[in-house]
């Protein structure tokens, strides 16, 4: 079995944590005799200084033709603080979920045991939480047009769109995933203000016909903020728009203790791309400070979901685990000593 996996390492510290991703990935190819060629692409701020675009076409060719896409972050301060940069970096990362048309984007999110302690919400509330967050991810205010300036620069507006089909492909893998856990979907919009929200909500109880067996609920995105730091245990699965699901889930990533611990999978028509959800953070860049761990865990993700190899996957989990319990974890975690992101990485993949 020969598979091809795309690498875009990204800004900041995704060069870092992609780095220790492949360390790992490597030791599963070992372990299960298995082989993958690794081909690296440009991708966000660094392939706007190579090429002009942060999604070059020869990228997006890498992506098409590969299995998967292992992906670190992307983001530059130098465009963080321009307003007025014409193009910058986080267009890349857009136009690659569009291109690839990964119109789902799955956020799972449970408590790991040992670092309860570590998150600012009280043990007692979210011990066994265990829930996945479905964002929508090539629709809504991120891409409606029309978005811009008016001629005097005075007013500024974005577009919320959505359309009927975006709604059924998104909550279909919703309800099928809700199907295969605890059979419970909440469905998070703003219904009470938003057209595009009532047309969600439309959409889902017309979908619900089909899946009788899963109990379905609806809340307010507002609301559905409070609650996750309230009662992160009665969620299961969670389905909402691009938006709103960007912020909840960085909400959500409380509950596991750290933002850099959150693995996801972009999935839909072409290649699936895995990547933590945190950003390039570059604070820590080049120090070798930033937890790989959602890196990590995003390539135990790229084995289910994409390389068909469930078990390299859960090895992956337990090795992360592992680190976690005997505390192998960077500063962001760490009570103890605190290890650098490459001795993390080496531990881990050391352990597979
Ligand atoms: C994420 C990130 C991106 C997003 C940024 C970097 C464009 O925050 O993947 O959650 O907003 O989708
Ligand atoms: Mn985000």
């Amino acid at each position: 079995m020969q598979k091809n996996i795309a690498i875009l390492a990204g800004d900041g510290i995704g060069p870092e944590v992609i780095d220790q991703a492949l360390k790992t990935v490597k030791a599963i190819e070992q372990r299960f005799k298995c082989r993958f060629t690794y081909t690296p692409a440009l991708v966000g701020a660094t392939a706007i200084d190579k090429t002009g675009n942060p999604y070059p076409d020869q990228t997006h060719e890498i992506c098409m033709q590969s299995d998967a896409v292992l992906f670190g972050a992307i983001g530059d301060p130098k465009y963080d603080n321009d307003p007025k940069a014409k193009i910058r970096p986080e267009q890349g990362l857009l136009a690659m979920r569009k291109k690839l048309g990964l119109y789902a984007n799955i956020r799972p999110v449970s408590a790991f045991k040992s670092l309860i302690h570590k998150s600012p919400l009280k043990t007692e509330l979210i011990e066994g939480a265990d829930f996945i967050v479905i964002r929508e991810l090539t629709g809504g205010i991120y891409f409606g047009e029309p978005r811009g300036r008016s001629e005097n620069g005075l007013t500024a507006f974005d577009t919320c769109i959505y359309t009927r089909a975006e709604v059924e492909r998104i909550g279909r893998l919703a309800f099928e995933y809700a199907r295969r856990r605890n059979k419970k979907l909440t469905a998070v919009d703003k219904a009470n203000i938003l057209a595009t929200s009532r047309l969600w909500r439309e959409t889902m109880q017309e979908l619900h016909a089909g899946f009788p067996d899963v109990e379905l609920d609806f809340m307010f995105v507002d609301n559905a903020a409070m609650q996750l730091v309230t009662w992160p245990r009665k969620f299961d699965v969670i389905v909402t728009e691009n938006m709103f699901g960007d912020i909840l889930s960085d909400e959500a990533s409380m509950i596991t203790g750290s933002l850099g611990l959150l693995p996801s999978a972009s999935i839909g028509i072409h290649t699936s791309v895995f990547e933590p959800i945190h950003g390039s953070y570059p604070q820590a860049a080049g120090k070798n400070i930033a937890n790989p761990l959602g890196t990590i865990l995003s390539a135990a993700l790229m084995f289910e979901y994409a390389l068909d190899m469930p078990e390299a996957g859960q090895l992956i989990r337990q090795a992360c685990e592992k680190s976690i319990e005997k505390g192998v974890v960077t500063t962001d975690i760490a009570t103890g000593k605190a290890y650098s992101t490459s001795e993390v990485g080496d531990w881990i993949a050391a352990q597979l």
